[in-house]
């Protein structure tokens, strides 16, 4: 198949920090190997409008310690329907791509599949997002800074609610993966956490936060992934089952912003790097994944075909350890 000479790169979805190393990695990589480099701006939808771009060592100068993404990114609707695809692959071909990496989470990649069978157009895919639930990498870029906003907010609510001997309710993002409240309650040292993943008995929660009073706590948190049920009606039933005052916080987007962590950078640079490598092992339909400390790569169907589980193990953890 093609020889590769030009690449274009972009970010696609939620924002996450961190998808500035991996453009960085990616452009300074290109480079390295002779390849020249191209940047689309707002994601699918910037492509189908053929916001593009030449990214060089210069551009790419000081976007490592940024948060969001310097390329700019969005949802299309339009990039999933079939011509959408095509004229994408159209507008591909006219500037002389010969294979496109994008960085984003489970609907980029899909929208990279397709482009790769329905028109042949070479990709790489880098996981990104906050949710951490594409399948097949332990982590993906921007969870590690989004789990440390977590938990610094988690530590600064537990002093108010311990200044008053109120109840919590945080909901965190993830959309149905509890990835972020399970690591956020471990790590802020919840009372309890409730995650899609796995089926939550409030009545059993509520007697479990009352002992927790009875023992003298002074406060009590309990984390939710917004898409794990309402945290309004999860509170109002709490409170009126253990007789203390209960508030909401929804984190929201601060979560998705901020200076990326170093793990998130390094993250970012390894796999940014290693999208190139792919392409350049002609390897035209693959994502780039994190496994323990190795960085390795798997079908695109693949992560797609599967749903990321949520460890059964750490969900016990953070249930004996709030005890
Ligand atoms: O996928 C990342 C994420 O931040 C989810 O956690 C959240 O549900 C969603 O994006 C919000 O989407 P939008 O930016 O379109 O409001």
């Amino acid at each position: 198949m093609n020889i590769i000479r030009k690449i274009a790169v972009l970010t696609s979805g939620g924002d996450s920090p961190g998808m500035n190393a991996a453009i960085r990695a990616v452009v300074r990589k290109g480079i390295y190997h002779k390849l020249g480099v191209l940047g689309i701006q707002s994601g699918y939808q910037g492509l189908l409008k053929n916001r593009i771009i030449p990214l060089n060592l210069k551009t790419v100068g000081g976007i490592m310690q940024r948060g969001g993404t310097m390329l700019m990114t969005s949802r299309s609707e339009e990039f999933k329907t079939e011509s959408g695809i095509r004229k994408a692959s159209a507008i591909i071909r006219d500037n002389k791509i010969d294979a496109l990496i994008v960085i984003g989470g489970n609907g980029s990649m899909a929208g990279a599949l397709q482009l790769y069978q329905q028109e042949g157009i070479p990709v790489a895919g880098i996981p990104a997002s906050i949710d951490n639930d594409l399948y097949g990498t332990d982590m993906a870029i921007g969870v590690d800074t989004a789990l440390n906003t977590v938990i610094s907010t988690i530590d600064k609510i537990k002093d108010t609610a311990s200044s008053l001997r109120r109840a919590f309710i945080i909901e965190v993002m993830g959309r149905e993966s509890g990835y972020l409240a399970l690591m956020g309650g471990i790590a802020g040292g919840a009372e309890t956490v409730i995650v899609p993943e796995f089926p939550a008995n409030l009545e059993e929660i509520s007697i479990k936060l009352k002992q927790g009073y009875e023992r003298g706590k002074t406060h009590c948190l309990v984390i939710v992934t917004e898409g794990a049920g309402n945290p309004y009606e999860i509170g109002k039933y709490l409170e009126d089952k253990i007789g203390f005052e209960m508030r909401v916080t929804v984190l929201g987007y601060v979560q998705r912003g901020g200076f990326p962590s170093a793990f998130d950078r390094i993250l970012g640079s390894r796999l940014g790097s290693a999208a190139v490598e792919q392409l350049l092992q002609k390897q035209y339909h693959h994502m780039v994944v994190l496994n323990g400390d190795k960085i390795s790569a798997i079908p695109i169907k693949e992560v797609l075909s599967h749903q990321k589980p949520l460890p059964d193990s750490l969900y016990r953890l953070a249930d004996v350890l709030a005890r």
